[in-house]
């Protein structure tokens, strides 16, 4: 466990940035990043107690800059639950953000499609997630500085920025499909027999991360919005098997749309 106050020291220069957004970058999709203006960069590994991911695609920093004249926070690589790092780590960089003052997260990330109009490609605005991980950031103790110990979750994802974003995307011509995303824990992808299960309980899209910041997130008080960039279809849709690099390559075809869209999430 990590102690926010001993935290405090070593990330002055976050917090002295007063950072207003933050941007999570999923698999394949950290490329936003280079986008910021004077950007200066923190890597994960010189702040104490912080995780590192190993997977292909994270380059492990957060980066500080700004976009549309505002001040982001971005992370270049985010960690995941299946790597055995502990839910309550993956908190750790909202709540920094948190500390820094950032009242909105950009949450994104790559999915598995389960709903069958989706294809691969697609961009999905999160309206809700079901949480099949087993575990949660908030279980153990809870420090009621940070929030509440039975946080509300009835609306995790800003309905005001779900309604808001749709209708610019329509407005620009970009297409956006909204949904379900359900976190299973990982790494190994779905069985088919496991993917109609959760189809059954009305999930529109599988990943293995996002949900444990979302819920960190909600429970210190940041607004919330993600987006799933379907890069695959779940096994058994498609008579194909899933791979690593099938996700990474799906992700940088769609960068430019992606990109379009992050930009119009911060610059509303
Ligand atoms: Cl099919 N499943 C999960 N769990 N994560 C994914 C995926 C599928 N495709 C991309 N990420």
């Amino acid at each position: 466990m990590y102690n926010m106050t001993e935290m405090k020291e070593y990330i002055r220069q976050i917090i002295a940035y007063q950072p207003e957004i933050g941007l999570v970058l999923g698999s394949g999709l950290g490329g936003y990043g280079e986008k910021l203006e004077k950007p200066q960069f923190i890597e994960y590994r010189d702040i104490p107690d912080f995780p590192v991911s190993k997977v292909q695609g994270h380059k492990n920093r957060f980066i500080l800059g700004t976009l549309f004249g505002k001040k982001i926070i971005a992370m270049q690589g985010r960690f995941h639950y299946y790597e055995g790092i502990e839910q309550h780590m993956l908190a750790l960089p909202v709540r920094i953000m948190k500390e820094a003052g950032v009242k909105t997260i950009i949450l994104t990330n790559a999915a598995g499609g389960l709903n069958p109009t989706f294809t691969p490609g697609d961009l999905m605005l999160i309206t809700d997630h079901i949480n099949f991980s087993g575990s949660t950031p908030l279980r153990g103790e809870n420090d009621e500085k940070i929030g509440p110990r039975f946080p509300d979750m009835t609306e995790v994802y800003s309905k005001q920025y779900i309604e808001r974003i749709q209708c610019i995307a329509k407005e620009k011509g970009i297409k956006l499909k909204s949904g379900v995303y359900v976190m299973n824990t990982g790494p190994a992808y779905e069985t088919p027999a496991e993917v109609r299960m959760f189809q059954i309980l009305g999930g529109d899209a599988v990943g293995m991360s996002t949900v444990p910041e979302a819920t960190a997130a909600r429970h210190c008080g940041i607004k919330v919005i993600g987006v799933s960039c379907i890069t695959n279809m779940a096994a058994g849709i498609l008579d194909q098997p899933l791979c690593h690099e099938e996700v990474m390559e799906t992700a940088e075809k769609v960068k430019k749309d992606f990109e379009r869209l992050v930009d119009i999430m911060i610059q509303e």
